[in-house]
């Protein structure tokens, strides 16, 4: 696998509030301009949803039943856990495999989005120029990056336990994932922003500036002892508590490996911050590991960028059905 571009602009904001697109013209506008700086001639594009707008279930169906009889099935049982009337949601399913209990059954997972949610984004990449061929689940696009990962690491990474997070602008989501199996899953409010915040009340700076700032850490001496400590010391806190309810609330008992994602993972000292208080060997994922890296794109760059751009890799890494 090769990277070829990527890029990452800003969106306005309130544009986007909790994973909801508030003004269509300005997130397509932010669309517009990454396009442009990638420099690319790709117009279908690949998308996701926040776990926030999708509910998934997984449920058994039996094993001998046609792609019709499938679609039948699904819609049924999935009217019994939503809780909009069904046409006014997008639905979807993929079959998993063997049931592990029954033999003449399978596993299946589906999945359903609010309409509007879905047409929203379509709507944003239409205004772009751009056509919509598939909206994913944040959570399963990343998880299309991280398997790489795994698919890496000494045995394929075959028995070992591994927790990552993606450490966003207003949130911190937890993924364990365990030979090949995501065994836990939990989100909290810590992110990026908390930081930027911080840096605007202190300085009185506008939060475009402090953003800008925090990233090139051009900032007064006071900065590292009264905003960046507190803050790191916060999130390794917040990290390893995410950890201990991973254990107090399945059968497991410790993680081999952390690896941190999302645009704050490289907020400096956070990663030696969480192996400090975690004891377990903790890194900065680039879900470009192990793949080539084309003439257009900055090395250097890419390497502060990288975490950030878990979802979008593993969209782009996607298989889809013509
Ligand atoms: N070089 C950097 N140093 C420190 N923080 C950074 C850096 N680059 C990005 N960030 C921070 O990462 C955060 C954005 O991360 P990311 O792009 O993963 O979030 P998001 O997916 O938009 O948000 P969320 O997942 O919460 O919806 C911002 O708070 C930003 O300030
Ligand atoms: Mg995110």
């Amino acid at each position: 696998m090769r990277l070829e571009r990527y890029a990452i602009e800003p969106i306005e904001r309130g544009a986007v509030v909790d994973g909801n697109v508030e003004r269509h013209e300005a997130v397509a506008d932010a669309l517009l301009r990454a396009l442009r700086k990638a420099g690319t001639s790709t117009r279908q594009v690949a998308m996701a949803l926040p776990s926030s707008s999708v509910i998934t279930k997984r449920i058994t169906l039996p094993a001998d039943l046609t792609e019709d009889d499938y679609e039948v099935q699904v819609e049924s049982e999935a009217s019994q856990y939503i809780p909009f009337a069904i046409d006014e949601v997008n639905l979807d399913f993929q079959v998993l495999g063997p049931s592990a209990t029954d033999e003449t059954s399978v596993d299946v997972l589906l999945a359903a989005s609010r309409k509007e949610k879905v047409d929203d984004r379509v709507m944003v990449a239409e205004l772009a120029g751009l056509k919509p061929l598939i909206i994913d689940v944040e959570p399963y696009a990343a998880r299309i990056s991280i398997d790489n990962i795994i698919s890496q690491l000494p045995a394929g990474g075959e028995g070992q336990i591994l927790a990552v997070f993606d450490i966003g602008q207003t949130a911190t989501r937890l993924a364990v994932v365990y030979n090949g199996q995501t065994v836990f899953e939990r989100e909290q409010p810590f992110g990026g922003n908390q930081l930027t915040q911080e840096i605007v009340r202190l300085y009185g700076l506008t939060a475009e500036e402090a953003e800008l700032k925090k990233r090139s850490g051009d900032l007064p001496e006071n900065y590292t002892k009264e905003l960046l400590h507190p803050f790191v010391e916060a999130g390794a806190t917040e990290l390893a508590r995410s950890l201990q309810f991973f254990f107090s609330s399945t059968p497991y008992q410790r993680v081999d490996r952390i690896l941190l994602a999302g645009g704050a993972a490289v907020t400096p000292g956070l990663a030696e911050a969480v192996l400090q208080k975690t004891s377990v060997p903790t890194e900065i994922l680039s879900p470009f590991q192990g793949m080539e890296i084309g003439d257009a794109v900055s090395e250097k760059q890419m390497n502060l960028d990288a975490p950030a751009l878990l979802v979008s890799c593993g969209l782009a890494m996607r298989r889809f059905d013509q």
